[in-house]
């Protein structure tokens, strides 16, 4: 077997760095905004998911949040196999497990300025949001972690919200600086900025979040997403189900639209809802079991999960494993780029 052939081609397949921060469960507004291209990335890249915990303590350190950071770890990562993340073929790893992630961290701040940062829109967002009064080192510095996280591996693509689209910028500034000072080390890698509207909550006021508590979550049971579906906001003017209604911008058609598989039904139903010829009701149990229908494969799948006691520490301390074999070659990089002096052991 010629093993550097095979390397090589693995080296040629570019690379993705991208994750989430585990602050709880992942709902439909996950799903439409990044779960789902991430499934397609996967069959044509080679995929690192980062579990960020470090980054959960840059707006909130606090005893209780560390302490919930050890759940919020296995549910975000059940999350990703019950939507089909498959770790046979993408790494996933927790982000705290990779020590050269707070060597790097560290090499990359000497690498950016404070007003640099400061231009950073969605930190000062983050401070609000924390009611933190004054910013904190280590929020300011939020985005080079994130370009420890996404140099580590050498990715070249960085799939990522409208909201993180900074944070690769500076990831690339971070990236470009390095090498030149010290040689070529770092690929600069590109942001991928989904284009899908991001999904309505089900009051029908704004984003999907878990805040707001408008969320489906992808671990409801079906019960449960049948009850909030019936809490649904649909057309505020439509009082009676003889009076036609509006299904542009209506969440419960945007649902169907995106979730039903059977689009016959629903443009049978827009077009019986706009002739006042259907209830909120029967659109609203069409939606149930369309929703039911499309979260039944990540609900079994889930259970497979849970049912194997152990399989997801061991599925998480392999993913850490490979990503760390990376960690360790990119830092051996950088320490002979550098020309650092260090102790022979
Ligand atoms: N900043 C991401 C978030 O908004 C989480 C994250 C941390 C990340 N490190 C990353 C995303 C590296 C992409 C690449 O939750």
């Amino acid at each position: 077997m010629d093993l550097r052939g095979e390397a090589s081609m693995e080296y040629k397949r570019k690379r993705i760095l991208t994750g989430d921060r585990p602050t709880g469960r992942l709902h439909l507004g996950h799903y439409v905004g990044s779960l789902r291209n991430r499934l397609s990335l996967q069959d044509q890249y080679e995929c690192f998911f980062i579990i960020a915990d470090l980054h959960t303590l840059t707006t909130n350190p606090d005893k209780s949040n560390v302490s919930a950071i050890h759940e919020n770890v296995f549910e975000l990562l059940l999350d990703y196999l019950a939507v089909g993340i498959d770790p046979e073929r993408s790494v996933i790893f927790l982000q705290s497990g990779i020590p050269e992630t707070y060597e790097l961290n560290l090499i990359f701040e000497m690498l950016v300025t404070v007003p640099r940062l400061e231009r950073v829109p969605s930190l000062k967002d983050m401070a609000k949001i924390a009611s933190l009064d004054s910013m904190p080192f280590g929020l300011l510095g939020y985005p080079v972690l994130q370009a420890a996280d996404i140099l580590l591996p050498r990715a070249t693509l960085v799939p990522v919200g409208k909201d993180n689209e900074a944070h690769v910028e500076v990831t690339r500034e971070i990236a470009r600086r390095f090498n030149r000072l010290y040689g070529e080390v770092f690929p600069i890698p590109e942001a991928l900025i989904g284009d899908v509207p991001s999904l309505v909550g089900i009051d029908g006021m704004a984003q999907m979040s878990k805040s707001r508590g408008n969320t489906i979550d992808l671990a409801d049971d079906a019960d449960t997403v049948r009850a909030k579906v019936m809490q649904m906001f649909t057309d505020p003017a439509r009082v009676r189900a003889d009076v036609p209604g509006r299904v542009e911008g209506n969440p419960v058609f945007i649902y169907h639209d995106v979730f039903n598989a059977n689009q016959e039904q629903v443009a049978e139903l827009k077009v019986r809802y706009r002739e006042g010829k259907v209830g909120d009701v029967e659109v609203k149990q069409h939606l149930s079991q369309a929703l039911n229908d499309f979260l039944d494969p990540i609900r079994e799948r889930r259970a497979k999960f849970v049912s194997k006691a152990s399989i997801l520490e061991d599925i998480l301390v392999a993913g850490t494993e490979r990503m760390r074999e990376e960690a360790r070659e990119t830092m051996s990089l950088v320490r002979e780029a550098m020309g650092m002096y260090h102790l022979p052991r």
